[in-house]
Protein backbone atom coordinates (compact mmCIF):
# COMPACT_ATOMS: atom_id res chain seq x y z
CA UNK A 1 0.00 0.00 0.00
CA UNK A 2 3.13 2.26 -0.15
CA UNK A 3 1.87 3.61 -3.54
CA UNK A 4 -0.49 5.81 -1.77
CA UNK A 5 0.00 9.00 0.18
CA UNK A 6 -2.00 8.76 3.38
CA UNK A 7 -4.11 12.60 2.40
CA UNK A 8 -5.19 10.29 -0.91
CA UNK A 9 -6.61 7.16 1.06
CA UNK A 10 -10.30 6.77 2.23
CA UNK A 11 -10.32 3.67 4.57
CA UNK A 12 -13.93 2.67 4.94
CA UNK A 13 -14.47 -0.05 7.44
CA UNK A 14 -17.62 -1.40 5.93
CA UNK A 15 -20.23 -2.79 8.79
CA UNK A 16 -23.02 -5.04 7.73
CA UNK A 17 -25.29 -3.03 5.91
CA UNK A 18 -28.93 -3.20 6.53
CA UNK A 19 -29.53 -4.05 2.31
CA UNK A 20 -27.70 -7.65 3.28
CA UNK A 21 -30.71 -10.39 2.88
CA UNK A 22 -31.35 -13.96 4.16
CA UNK A 23 -30.33 -15.00 0.91
CA UNK A 24 -26.94 -13.85 1.82
CA UNK A 25 -26.18 -16.38 4.27
CA UNK A 26 -24.69 -18.84 1.26
CA UNK A 27 -21.03 -19.81 2.44
CA UNK A 28 -20.09 -19.65 -0.71
CA UNK A 29 -19.68 -16.05 -1.32
CA UNK A 30 -16.29 -14.41 -0.73
CA UNK A 31 -16.08 -12.31 2.02
CA UNK A 32 -16.31 -8.31 0.97
CA UNK A 33 -12.63 -6.77 1.48
CA UNK A 34 -12.89 -4.87 4.86
CA UNK A 35 -10.67 -2.50 3.69
CA UNK A 36 -11.52 -0.24 0.70
CA UNK A 37 -7.88 1.52 -0.66
CA UNK A 38 -8.85 4.28 -3.11
CA UNK A 39 -6.68 7.38 -4.44
CA UNK A 40 -8.34 10.51 -5.74
CA UNK A 41 -6.72 10.94 -9.43
CA UNK A 42 -6.53 14.56 -9.37
CA UNK A 43 -7.44 16.64 -12.41
CA UNK A 44 -4.67 18.10 -15.05
CA UNK A 45 -5.14 21.26 -17.23
CA UNK A 46 -6.36 20.53 -20.48
CA UNK A 47 -6.29 22.78 -24.03
CA UNK A 48 -9.91 23.85 -25.16
CA UNK A 49 -11.02 23.15 -28.41
CA UNK A 50 -13.84 23.67 -31.08
CA UNK A 51 -16.28 20.83 -31.07
CA UNK A 52 -17.19 20.92 -35.13
CA UNK A 53 -13.82 20.87 -35.80
CA UNK A 54 -12.76 18.37 -33.79
CA UNK A 55 -15.97 16.19 -35.42
CA UNK A 56 -14.63 16.89 -38.56
CA UNK A 57 -10.82 16.24 -38.30
CA UNK A 58 -11.95 13.02 -36.64
CA UNK A 59 -13.97 11.92 -39.08
CA UNK A 60 -11.90 13.81 -42.05
CA UNK A 61 -8.58 13.74 -41.11
CA UNK A 62 -4.87 12.67 -41.86
CA UNK A 63 -4.41 11.48 -38.06
CA UNK A 64 -3.31 8.62 -39.65
CA UNK A 65 -1.28 8.97 -42.58
CA UNK A 66 -0.82 6.09 -45.29
CA UNK A 67 -3.20 3.57 -46.66
CA UNK A 68 -4.48 1.61 -49.92
CA UNK A 69 -4.68 3.92 -52.83
CA UNK A 70 -7.98 5.02 -53.51
CA UNK A 71 -7.71 3.88 -56.92
CA UNK A 72 -7.52 0.59 -56.22
CA UNK A 73 -10.00 0.47 -53.26
CA UNK A 74 -12.52 2.14 -55.86
CA UNK A 75 -11.57 -1.28 -58.41
CA UNK A 76 -12.07 -4.28 -55.33
CA UNK A 77 -14.88 -2.64 -53.25
CA UNK A 78 -18.39 -1.87 -53.55
CA UNK A 79 -19.15 1.69 -52.74
CA UNK A 80 -20.92 1.65 -49.08
CA UNK A 81 -23.53 4.68 -49.54
CA UNK A 82 -25.08 4.54 -45.75
CA UNK A 83 -22.84 7.46 -45.34
CA UNK A 84 -24.38 7.85 -41.53
CA UNK A 85 -21.42 9.98 -40.90
CA UNK A 86 -22.80 12.45 -43.10
CA UNK A 87 -19.69 12.65 -44.99
CA UNK A 88 -18.85 14.59 -48.20
CA UNK A 89 -16.99 13.63 -51.45
CA UNK A 90 -14.66 10.51 -51.55
CA UNK A 91 -15.60 9.71 -47.59
CA UNK A 92 -19.55 9.52 -48.56
CA UNK A 93 -18.67 6.70 -49.90
CA UNK A 94 -16.60 4.50 -47.49
CA UNK A 95 -17.84 2.44 -44.60
CA UNK A 96 -17.95 4.78 -41.16
CA UNK A 97 -14.61 2.81 -40.02
CA UNK A 98 -12.24 4.35 -42.88
CA UNK A 99 -11.23 7.77 -44.34
CA UNK A 100 -10.02 8.91 -47.49
CA UNK A 101 -7.06 11.37 -46.81
CA UNK A 102 -4.51 12.98 -49.07
CA UNK A 103 -1.59 11.44 -47.92
CA UNK A 104 1.69 13.54 -47.06
CA UNK A 105 3.19 12.65 -50.38
CA UNK A 106 0.10 14.05 -52.30
CA UNK A 107 -1.40 10.68 -53.09
CA UNK A 108 -5.08 9.71 -52.07
CA UNK A 109 -5.66 6.53 -49.62
CA UNK A 110 -8.04 5.14 -47.30
CA UNK A 111 -7.00 4.21 -43.57
CA UNK A 112 -8.71 2.79 -40.67
CA UNK A 113 -9.72 5.60 -38.90
CA UNK A 114 -10.28 6.05 -34.41
CA UNK A 115 -14.09 4.46 -35.15
CA UNK A 116 -12.91 1.15 -35.87
CA UNK A 117 -12.67 0.70 -32.42
CA UNK A 118 -14.53 4.28 -30.61
CA UNK A 119 -17.63 3.78 -32.58
CA UNK A 120 -20.52 0.75 -32.87
CA UNK A 121 -24.23 -0.22 -33.52
CA UNK A 122 -26.06 -1.83 -30.77
CA UNK A 123 -29.82 -2.63 -31.49
CA UNK A 124 -29.92 -1.02 -34.85
CA UNK A 125 -28.61 2.37 -33.75
CA UNK A 126 -25.23 3.39 -34.57
CA UNK A 127 -24.07 4.67 -31.25
CA UNK A 128 -20.89 7.16 -31.36
CA UNK A 129 -17.92 6.82 -29.15
CA UNK A 130 -19.42 3.15 -28.09
CA UNK A 131 -16.79 0.60 -27.31
CA UNK A 132 -16.72 -1.45 -30.65
CA UNK A 133 -17.43 -4.83 -28.93
CA UNK A 134 -17.15 -7.30 -31.81
CA UNK A 135 -13.99 -6.43 -33.83
CA UNK A 136 -12.11 -9.66 -33.79
CA UNK A 137 -8.41 -9.22 -32.98
CA UNK A 138 -7.75 -13.03 -32.86
CA UNK A 139 -6.76 -12.79 -36.68
CA UNK A 140 -3.46 -11.34 -36.99
CA UNK A 141 -4.18 -7.99 -38.53
CA UNK A 142 -0.91 -8.07 -40.83
CA UNK A 143 -2.32 -11.10 -42.69
CA UNK A 144 -4.21 -8.83 -45.40
CA UNK A 145 -1.53 -6.63 -44.85
CA UNK A 146 1.02 -8.94 -46.45
CA UNK A 147 -1.74 -9.87 -49.25
CA UNK A 148 -2.27 -5.87 -49.92
CA UNK A 149 1.19 -5.72 -50.55
CA UNK A 150 1.78 -8.33 -53.36
CA UNK A 151 -1.56 -6.54 -54.88
CA UNK A 152 0.18 -2.89 -54.69
CA UNK A 153 3.11 -4.34 -55.86
CA UNK A 154 1.91 -6.36 -59.17
CA UNK A 155 -0.51 -2.75 -59.56
CA UNK A 156 1.89 0.10 -59.20
CA UNK A 157 5.62 0.66 -59.64
CA UNK A 158 7.82 0.94 -56.11
CA UNK A 159 8.24 4.42 -56.69
CA UNK A 160 5.13 5.43 -57.34
CA UNK A 161 3.59 8.32 -54.71
CA UNK A 162 0.63 5.02 -53.93
CA UNK A 163 3.18 2.69 -53.16
CA UNK A 164 5.24 5.02 -51.32
CA UNK A 165 2.39 5.99 -49.07
CA UNK A 166 1.20 2.95 -48.36
CA UNK A 167 4.63 1.17 -47.35
CA UNK A 168 4.98 3.37 -43.41
CA UNK A 169 1.58 1.90 -43.17
CA UNK A 170 2.36 -1.16 -43.93
CA UNK A 171 5.31 -0.86 -41.67
CA UNK A 172 3.29 -0.52 -38.94
CA UNK A 173 0.60 -3.06 -39.11
CA UNK A 174 3.23 -5.42 -39.77
CA UNK A 175 5.37 -5.07 -36.70
CA UNK A 176 1.76 -5.20 -34.30
CA UNK A 177 0.44 -7.48 -36.18
CA UNK A 178 1.83 -11.25 -35.10
CA UNK A 179 2.41 -9.74 -31.19
CA UNK A 180 -1.02 -8.85 -31.15
CA UNK A 181 -3.52 -11.13 -31.50
CA UNK A 182 -5.93 -12.16 -29.00
CA UNK A 183 -7.52 -15.26 -27.47
CA UNK A 184 -11.36 -14.04 -28.25
CA UNK A 185 -13.25 -11.79 -30.54
CA UNK A 186 -14.82 -8.62 -29.14
CA UNK A 187 -11.42 -7.75 -27.06
CA UNK A 188 -8.97 -4.89 -28.02
CA UNK A 189 -5.00 -5.10 -27.39
CA UNK A 190 -4.61 -1.28 -28.54
CA UNK A 191 -2.66 -0.67 -25.18
CA UNK A 192 -0.03 -3.30 -26.40
CA UNK A 193 -0.18 -2.05 -29.90
CA UNK A 194 0.94 1.63 -28.55
CA UNK A 195 4.08 -0.55 -26.35
CA UNK A 196 5.23 -1.81 -29.99
CA UNK A 197 4.81 1.36 -31.54
CA UNK A 198 6.66 2.99 -29.30
CA UNK A 199 9.58 0.70 -29.72
CA UNK A 200 10.08 0.88 -33.27
CA UNK A 201 10.27 4.67 -32.30
CA UNK A 202 13.32 7.02 -31.37
CA UNK A 203 11.60 9.00 -28.59
CA UNK A 204 13.49 12.27 -29.76
CA UNK A 205 12.25 13.14 -33.17
CA UNK A 206 9.61 9.80 -33.30
CA UNK A 207 11.17 8.65 -36.61
CA UNK A 208 10.89 4.84 -37.46
CA UNK A 209 13.75 2.22 -35.86
CA UNK A 210 13.90 -1.46 -36.78
CA UNK A 211 14.10 -4.48 -34.77
CA UNK A 212 12.17 -4.25 -31.32
CA UNK A 213 14.96 -3.19 -28.78
CA UNK A 214 12.76 -3.90 -25.36
CA UNK A 215 11.65 -7.88 -26.12
CA UNK A 216 8.40 -6.95 -24.52
CA UNK A 217 6.93 -10.02 -23.67
CA UNK A 218 4.68 -11.99 -25.86
CA UNK A 219 1.47 -11.93 -24.20
CA UNK A 220 -1.48 -10.15 -24.87
CA UNK A 221 -3.36 -8.84 -22.21
CA UNK A 222 -7.05 -7.15 -24.12
CA UNK A 223 -9.10 -4.85 -22.61
CA UNK A 224 -12.60 -3.49 -23.27
CA UNK A 225 -12.95 -0.16 -24.90
CA UNK A 226 -14.21 2.30 -22.58
CA UNK A 227 -16.85 4.62 -23.99
CA UNK A 228 -15.95 8.42 -24.96
CA UNK A 229 -18.97 9.89 -23.33
CA UNK A 230 -17.12 9.13 -20.11
CA UNK A 231 -13.93 10.89 -20.72
CA UNK A 232 -15.73 14.44 -20.02
CA UNK A 233 -15.64 13.20 -16.19
CA UNK A 234 -12.33 11.87 -15.61
CA UNK A 235 -9.27 12.89 -14.30
CA UNK A 236 -6.96 10.46 -16.16
CA UNK A 237 -7.51 8.20 -19.06
CA UNK A 238 -7.47 4.32 -19.61
CA UNK A 239 -8.56 1.68 -17.06
CA UNK A 240 -5.34 1.96 -14.40
CA UNK A 241 -5.59 5.78 -14.70
CA UNK A 242 -1.91 5.71 -16.21
CA UNK A 243 -2.44 8.57 -18.63
CA UNK A 244 -2.09 12.02 -16.82
CA UNK A 245 -1.45 15.57 -18.25
CA UNK A 246 -2.35 16.65 -21.68
CA UNK A 247 -5.16 14.42 -23.05
CA UNK A 248 -5.10 15.68 -26.23
CA UNK A 249 -1.02 14.46 -26.68
CA UNK A 250 -2.19 10.92 -25.65
CA UNK A 251 -5.34 10.17 -28.02
CA UNK A 252 -3.07 10.58 -31.26
CA UNK A 253 -1.03 7.78 -30.15
CA UNK A 254 -2.43 5.99 -33.16
CA UNK A 255 -0.91 7.88 -35.48
CA UNK A 256 2.44 6.25 -34.53
CA UNK A 257 1.27 3.83 -36.57
CA UNK A 258 2.58 5.62 -40.04
CA UNK A 259 3.65 8.87 -38.77
CA UNK A 260 6.95 10.28 -40.75
CA UNK A 261 8.65 12.25 -37.38
CA UNK A 262 7.75 14.59 -34.65
CA UNK A 263 7.45 17.84 -37.20
CA UNK A 264 4.37 15.87 -38.24
CA UNK A 265 3.55 14.81 -35.19
CA UNK A 266 3.17 18.14 -33.98
CA UNK A 267 1.03 18.94 -36.65
CA UNK A 268 -1.46 16.25 -36.05
CA UNK A 269 -1.50 17.66 -31.79
CA UNK A 270 -2.46 21.06 -33.16
CA UNK A 271 -5.82 19.44 -34.39
CA UNK A 272 -6.56 17.24 -31.13
CA UNK A 273 -7.49 19.88 -28.83
CA UNK A 274 -10.86 20.16 -31.08
CA UNK A 275 -10.79 16.54 -31.18
CA UNK A 276 -11.11 16.04 -27.57
CA UNK A 277 -13.48 18.71 -27.02
CA UNK A 278 -15.92 16.66 -29.76
CA UNK A 279 -15.47 13.89 -27.66
CA UNK A 280 -16.28 15.63 -24.42
CA UNK A 281 -19.43 17.09 -26.09
CA UNK A 282 -20.71 13.21 -26.59
CA UNK A 283 -24.23 12.76 -24.64
CA UNK A 284 -24.42 8.73 -23.38
CA UNK A 285 -27.71 6.66 -25.46
CA UNK A 286 -30.74 6.41 -23.94
CA UNK A 287 -31.68 2.91 -22.96
CA UNK A 288 -34.49 1.78 -25.49
CA UNK A 289 -36.08 -0.49 -23.53
CA UNK A 290 -39.08 -0.24 -21.08
CA UNK A 291 -38.13 0.91 -17.90
CA UNK A 292 -40.39 0.22 -14.22
CA UNK A 293 -40.50 3.78 -12.91
CA UNK A 294 -41.59 2.41 -9.79
CA UNK A 295 -38.48 0.00 -9.11
CA UNK A 296 -36.06 2.22 -10.49
CA UNK A 297 -37.00 4.55 -7.75
CA UNK A 298 -36.26 1.99 -5.46
CA UNK A 299 -33.05 1.09 -7.25
CA UNK A 300 -31.39 4.60 -6.73
CA UNK A 301 -31.78 4.28 -3.07
CA UNK A 302 -29.90 0.92 -3.17
CA UNK A 303 -27.16 2.53 -5.45
CA UNK A 304 -26.65 5.57 -3.65
CA UNK A 305 -26.31 3.06 -0.34
CA UNK A 306 -23.76 0.45 -2.50
CA UNK A 307 -22.33 1.87 -5.14
CA UNK A 308 -22.04 5.89 -5.66
CA UNK A 309 -19.30 6.65 -3.14
CA UNK A 310 -17.39 4.80 -5.99
CA UNK A 311 -18.67 5.79 -9.32
CA UNK A 312 -20.80 9.00 -8.08
CA UNK A 313 -24.35 9.69 -8.19
CA UNK A 314 -25.72 11.16 -11.50
CA UNK A 315 -24.94 12.94 -14.83
CA UNK A 316 -23.87 16.17 -12.60
CA UNK A 317 -20.03 15.81 -13.65
CA UNK A 318 -19.15 17.39 -9.85
CA UNK A 319 -20.43 14.16 -8.43
CA UNK A 320 -18.00 11.91 -10.02
CA UNK A 321 -14.92 11.13 -7.07
CA UNK A 322 -12.17 10.17 -9.46
CA UNK A 323 -11.38 7.28 -7.70
CA UNK A 324 -8.54 4.71 -8.74
CA UNK A 325 -9.42 1.39 -6.52
CA UNK A 326 -6.74 -0.33 -5.71
CA UNK A 327 -5.94 -4.35 -7.31
CA UNK A 328 -6.72 -5.59 -3.60
CA UNK A 329 -9.97 -4.00 -3.09
CA UNK A 330 -11.56 -4.45 -6.31
CA UNK A 331 -10.38 -7.75 -6.30
CA UNK A 332 -10.58 -8.13 -10.51
CA UNK A 333 -8.07 -9.57 -12.88
CA UNK A 334 -4.43 -7.91 -12.04
CA UNK A 335 -2.49 -8.62 -15.20
CA UNK A 336 -3.92 -5.12 -17.47
CA UNK A 337 -1.78 -3.48 -14.37
CA UNK A 338 1.50 -4.95 -14.75
CA UNK A 339 1.66 -5.21 -18.35
CA UNK A 340 0.30 -2.68 -21.75
CA UNK A 341 0.92 0.87 -20.48
CA UNK A 342 2.76 -0.24 -17.38
CA UNK A 343 5.61 -1.95 -19.06
CA UNK A 344 8.41 -0.18 -17.32
CA UNK A 345 9.81 -0.32 -21.06
CA UNK A 346 7.24 1.80 -22.20
CA UNK A 347 7.30 4.48 -19.29
CA UNK A 348 10.62 4.97 -19.12
CA UNK A 349 10.30 5.85 -23.40
CA UNK A 350 7.02 8.22 -22.84
CA UNK A 351 8.29 10.17 -19.83
CA UNK A 352 11.62 11.42 -21.80
CA UNK A 353 9.88 11.19 -25.58
CA UNK A 354 8.40 13.72 -27.36
CA UNK A 355 5.17 13.23 -26.06
CA UNK A 356 6.22 14.03 -22.44
CA UNK A 357 7.60 17.89 -23.66
CA UNK A 358 6.12 20.94 -22.60
CA UNK A 359 4.09 22.49 -23.39
CA UNK A 360 1.35 20.22 -23.16
CA UNK A 361 3.23 17.56 -21.34
CA UNK A 362 1.32 13.73 -21.11
CA UNK A 363 2.65 11.58 -18.95
CA UNK A 364 2.48 7.77 -18.26
CA UNK A 365 2.43 6.94 -14.54
CA UNK A 366 1.30 3.53 -13.51
CA UNK A 367 -0.61 2.46 -10.99
CA UNK A 368 -1.75 -0.55 -8.86
CA UNK A 369 -5.85 -0.02 -9.35
CA UNK A 370 -8.55 -0.03 -11.88
CA UNK A 371 -10.65 3.49 -11.71
CA UNK A 372 -13.99 3.13 -10.75
CA UNK A 373 -15.81 4.38 -14.21
CA UNK A 374 -18.74 6.70 -14.24
CA UNK A 375 -22.12 4.43 -15.11
CA UNK A 376 -23.52 6.85 -17.44
CA UNK A 377 -24.84 4.72 -20.19
CA UNK A 378 -24.27 1.54 -18.83
CA UNK A 379 -26.85 -0.62 -19.83
CA UNK A 380 -25.01 0.20 -23.88
CA UNK A 381 -21.21 -1.13 -22.76
CA UNK A 382 -21.24 -5.02 -21.87
CA UNK A 383 -19.72 -6.99 -21.59
CA UNK A 384 -18.41 -5.76 -18.30
CA UNK A 385 -15.06 -4.60 -16.66
CA UNK A 386 -12.34 -3.88 -17.59
CA UNK A 387 -11.40 -6.74 -19.40
CA UNK A 388 -14.99 -7.56 -21.01
CA UNK A 389 -14.89 -10.65 -19.21
CA UNK A 390 -19.43 -10.54 -17.60
CA UNK A 391 -21.61 -10.06 -20.35
CA UNK A 392 -24.57 -8.60 -18.21
CA UNK A 393 -25.19 -6.52 -15.64
CA UNK A 394 -27.30 -9.04 -13.89
CA UNK A 395 -24.00 -11.23 -13.83
CA UNK A 396 -21.70 -8.54 -13.00
CA UNK A 397 -23.70 -8.21 -9.83
CA UNK A 398 -24.03 -11.43 -8.73
CA UNK A 399 -20.56 -12.85 -9.44
CA UNK A 400 -21.44 -16.81 -8.58
CA UNK A 401 -23.70 -16.41 -11.32
CA UNK A 402 -20.97 -15.58 -14.25
CA UNK A 403 -20.35 -17.44 -16.55
CA UNK A 404 -16.49 -18.87 -16.59
CA UNK A 405 -16.92 -20.01 -20.28
CA UNK A 406 -18.87 -18.27 -22.73
CA UNK A 407 -20.05 -17.18 -26.24
CA UNK A 408 -21.92 -14.74 -27.82
CA UNK A 409 -23.14 -13.92 -31.55
CA UNK A 410 -21.47 -10.79 -31.92
CA UNK A 411 -24.68 -9.74 -33.71
CA UNK A 412 -25.41 -6.22 -32.22
CA UNK A 413 -28.93 -6.81 -32.13
CA UNK A 414 -28.78 -9.82 -30.05
CA UNK A 415 -29.24 -7.94 -26.65
CA UNK A 416 -30.68 -9.47 -23.65
CA UNK A 417 -32.59 -6.50 -21.96
CA UNK A 418 -33.62 -8.30 -18.84
CA UNK A 419 -30.22 -8.97 -17.60
CA UNK A 420 -29.07 -5.86 -19.42
CA UNK A 421 -26.11 -6.99 -22.28
CA UNK A 422 -25.12 -9.81 -24.74
CA UNK A 423 -27.31 -12.60 -24.66
CA UNK A 424 -24.95 -15.90 -24.65
CA UNK A 425 -24.53 -19.61 -24.06
CA UNK A 426 -22.78 -21.15 -21.19
CA UNK A 427 -20.34 -23.53 -22.50
CA UNK A 428 -17.66 -26.32 -20.81
CA UNK A 429 -14.43 -25.81 -22.81
CA UNK A 430 -13.54 -22.86 -25.67
CA UNK A 431 -14.79 -23.97 -28.70
CA UNK A 432 -13.43 -20.84 -30.79
CA UNK A 433 -12.09 -17.81 -31.19
CA UNK A 434 -16.02 -17.15 -30.28
CA UNK A 435 -15.51 -18.33 -26.71
CA UNK A 436 -14.97 -16.02 -23.66
CA UNK A 437 -12.48 -17.82 -21.42
CA UNK A 438 -12.20 -16.31 -18.07
CA UNK A 439 -9.10 -19.01 -17.15
CA UNK A 440 -6.98 -17.56 -19.32
CA UNK A 441 -4.25 -14.84 -18.02
CA UNK A 442 -5.79 -11.37 -18.27
CA UNK A 443 -9.67 -12.64 -18.96
CA UNK A 444 -10.56 -13.37 -15.55
CA UNK A 445 -13.95 -12.57 -14.35
CA UNK A 446 -13.68 -12.23 -10.79
CA UNK A 447 -13.84 -9.55 -8.00
CA UNK A 448 -16.01 -6.39 -7.90
CA UNK A 449 -18.69 -8.08 -5.94
CA UNK A 450 -20.19 -5.08 -4.62
CA UNK A 451 -23.74 -6.37 -6.07
CA UNK A 452 -23.68 -10.43 -4.34
CA UNK A 453 -25.49 -9.50 -0.91
CA UNK A 454 -28.31 -7.96 -2.77
CA UNK A 455 -31.54 -10.01 -2.81
CA UNK A 456 -32.91 -11.26 -6.12
CA UNK A 457 -35.43 -8.49 -6.09
CA UNK A 458 -33.08 -5.33 -4.62
CA UNK A 459 -30.85 -6.25 -7.34
CA UNK A 460 -33.47 -6.26 -9.88
CA UNK A 461 -34.53 -2.46 -8.74
CA UNK A 462 -30.88 -1.94 -8.80
CA UNK A 463 -30.33 -2.88 -12.47
CA UNK A 464 -33.98 -0.97 -13.18
CA UNK A 465 -32.41 1.93 -11.67
CA UNK A 466 -28.94 1.80 -14.34
CA UNK A 467 -31.28 1.71 -17.18
CA UNK A 468 -31.84 5.23 -16.37
CA UNK A 469 -28.50 6.71 -16.51
C1 LIG B 1 -7.39 -0.53 -32.32
C2 LIG B 1 -8.43 0.05 -31.50
C3 LIG B 1 -8.35 1.52 -31.17
C4 LIG B 1 -8.18 2.58 -32.01
C5 LIG B 1 -7.98 2.54 -33.52
C6 LIG B 1 -8.25 3.76 -31.20
N1 LIG B 1 -8.46 3.43 -29.90
FE1 LIG B 1 -8.79 4.70 -28.36
N2 LIG B 1 -8.80 3.16 -27.07
C7 LIG B 1 -8.75 1.83 -27.41
C8 LIG B 1 -8.73 1.02 -26.21
C9 LIG B 1 -8.67 -0.49 -26.15
C10 LIG B 1 -8.76 1.91 -25.13
C11 LIG B 1 -8.73 1.55 -23.65
C12 LIG B 1 -7.35 1.29 -23.17
C13 LIG B 1 -7.23 1.24 -21.67
O1 LIG B 1 -8.00 1.91 -20.99
O2 LIG B 1 -6.33 0.56 -21.15
C14 LIG B 1 -8.83 3.24 -25.71
C15 LIG B 1 -8.91 4.41 -24.96
C16 LIG B 1 -9.14 5.66 -25.51
C17 LIG B 1 -9.45 6.83 -24.74
C18 LIG B 1 -9.53 6.89 -23.23
C19 LIG B 1 -10.92 6.83 -22.72
C20 LIG B 1 -10.99 6.80 -21.21
O3 LIG B 1 -12.09 7.00 -20.74
O4 LIG B 1 -9.99 6.57 -20.51
C21 LIG B 1 -9.60 7.86 -25.64
C22 LIG B 1 -9.98 9.28 -25.33
C23 LIG B 1 -9.34 7.32 -26.95
N3 LIG B 1 -9.07 5.98 -26.83
C24 LIG B 1 -9.35 8.07 -28.11
C25 LIG B 1 -8.97 7.56 -29.35
C26 LIG B 1 -8.80 8.37 -30.54
C27 LIG B 1 -9.05 9.86 -30.62
C28 LIG B 1 -8.42 7.52 -31.53
C29 LIG B 1 -8.06 7.85 -32.95
C30 LIG B 1 -7.02 8.86 -33.10
C31 LIG B 1 -8.38 6.19 -30.96
N4 LIG B 1 -8.70 6.26 -29.63
C32 LIG B 1 -8.09 5.06 -31.69
C33 LIG B 1 -8.73 1.32 -28.69
C34 LIG B 1 -8.53 2.07 -29.83
C1 LIG C 1 -15.14 0.35 -3.87
C2 LIG C 1 -15.55 1.01 -5.05
C3 LIG C 1 -16.71 0.42 -5.85
C4 LIG C 1 -17.97 0.14 -5.40
C5 LIG C 1 -18.51 0.28 -4.01
C6 LIG C 1 -18.71 -0.30 -6.56
N1 LIG C 1 -17.91 -0.30 -7.67
FE1 LIG C 1 -18.46 -0.74 -9.53
N2 LIG C 1 -16.53 -0.59 -10.16
C7 LIG C 1 -15.49 -0.20 -9.36
C8 LIG C 1 -14.26 -0.32 -10.12
C9 LIG C 1 -12.88 0.01 -9.62
C10 LIG C 1 -14.61 -0.82 -11.38
C11 LIG C 1 -13.66 -1.21 -12.51
C12 LIG C 1 -13.15 -2.61 -12.24
C13 LIG C 1 -12.48 -3.28 -13.42
O1 LIG C 1 -12.83 -2.95 -14.56
O2 LIG C 1 -11.63 -4.15 -13.20
C14 LIG C 1 -16.05 -0.97 -11.37
C15 LIG C 1 -16.80 -1.40 -12.46
C16 LIG C 1 -18.18 -1.41 -12.50
C17 LIG C 1 -18.98 -1.70 -13.65
C18 LIG C 1 -18.45 -2.04 -15.03
C19 LIG C 1 -18.51 -0.88 -15.96
C20 LIG C 1 -18.16 -1.27 -17.36
O3 LIG C 1 -18.64 -0.60 -18.30
O4 LIG C 1 -17.40 -2.22 -17.57
C21 LIG C 1 -20.29 -1.59 -13.29
C22 LIG C 1 -21.50 -1.79 -14.18
C23 LIG C 1 -20.31 -1.28 -11.88
N3 LIG C 1 -19.00 -1.16 -11.44
C24 LIG C 1 -21.45 -1.13 -11.14
C25 LIG C 1 -21.46 -1.02 -9.76
C26 LIG C 1 -22.65 -1.09 -8.96
C27 LIG C 1 -24.06 -1.20 -9.51
C28 LIG C 1 -22.26 -0.98 -7.68
C29 LIG C 1 -23.10 -1.06 -6.43
C30 LIG C 1 -23.76 -2.32 -6.19
C31 LIG C 1 -20.82 -0.84 -7.66
N4 LIG C 1 -20.37 -0.89 -8.95
C32 LIG C 1 -20.04 -0.67 -6.53
C33 LIG C 1 -15.57 0.25 -8.07
C34 LIG C 1 -16.67 0.12 -7.27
Amino acid sequence: MKNYAPSQIIILFLLFSSLISCQNNKQTLDPEPVVETTEVLPASTQRTGNIEKGYDYLVNGNYVDGGIPLSLWNSVRTPDNSNILKRQGDNAKVGYQYTVITTSNNTRAVGANCLNCHATYINNEFVMGLGNTTFDFSVDQSANINLLDAVLKSNYSINSPEYQAFIPYKRGFQAIGPLTITETQGVNPADKYAAILASHRNPTDLTWRENDPWGIPKEVIPTDVPAWWLLKKKNTMFYTGVGTGDFSKIMMASSLVSLQDSSQARKIDQRFPDVLAYIKSLPSPLYKGTIDQQRATEGKAIYEVNCSRCHGTSNNKNDYPNLLVSLESIGTDPALVSTNFAYPQLLEWYNTSWFSKEPFAAKLIAKKGYIAPPLDGVWATAPYLHNGSVPTLEDLLNSSQRPKIWKRTFNTNDFDFKKVGWNYVTLTSKTDTKTYDTSIKGYGNQGHIYGDKLSVSERTNLIEYLKTL
